[in-house]
């Protein structure tokens, strides 16, 4: 696959679409040896090396989280959510009590819009391409939320990403173009030129991809 492919909801993967090689950057990982989510397109792994030997010279200790993700594994991923998400349908019905009821709706509701915001469907999510790379760090027990963007680490990944190749593709404010909320624990390898163009544009790739 192209480093400059463009995957969203509209522009979707088949099934098929398989990196050709996928490889294991030797970066320090939050996830089981020998797990797939370990790997990544060869592209991808070397610059991420780059980018995080050049974080722990300046005391920045990132960590991979999650890689390579096939389409059956989103496909998984994204059932998951959608039967959480109806169990809290069926036990709002259930409730005879009004306020909890309310509650339970309330909840319901926003569970719905959360998976629809920040889980791709299967053949959407950039992760089939081996290209991207969800990232944490200790500070906020290497989970993947809003606050890794707030810490030392977090920060830096923004300034330095793109010098590697990488961008964050989930940016804040940019919600309703990429249609996924803000990320910024995802990277995503695009090469050099086009994450410092991107940097330099504060574009987005759908963006980029409607101007060209
Ligand atoms: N969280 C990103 C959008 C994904 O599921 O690929
Ligand atoms: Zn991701």
């Amino acid at each position: 696959m192209d480093a400059t492919i463009l995957v969203n909801r509209t522009h979707r993967l088949p099934r098929k679409a398989i990196p050709q090689t996928l490889v294991e950057p030797e970066i320090i990982f939050d996830a089981p040896v020998g797990d797939r989510k370990r790997l990544l397109a060869v592209s991808a792994a070397k610059g991420v090396e780059a980018l995080f030997a050049r974080g722990k010279e300046e005391g920045i200790y990132l960590c991979g989280v999650s890689g390579y993700r096939s389409y059956e594994r989103q496909e998984e991923l994204y059932q998951k959510k959608l039967r959480e998400q109806q169990e809290l349908d069926r036990l709002a019905a259930m409730s005879d009590d009004d306020v909890m009821q309310a509650s339970m709706n309330r909840v319901s509701q926003d569970t719905e819009r959360l998976t629809r915001r920040n889980i791709a469907p299967p053949g959407a999510s950039e992760h089939q391409t081996g290209l991207a790379l969800d990232v944490s760090c200790q500070a906020v027990d290497y989970q993947l939320d809003e606050r890794f963007g707030e810490t030392r680490e977090g920060r830096w990944l923004k300034r330095c990403a793109p010098l590697y190749g990488f961008i964050l593709r989930y940016p804040k404010g940019k919600e309703h173009i990429t249609g996924y909320g803000w990320e910024p624990w995802h990277i995503r390898y695009v090469t050099r030129s086009l994450a410092l163009y991107l940097t330099l544009t504060g574009l987005t790739m759908e963006e980029y991809y409607e101007q060209k």
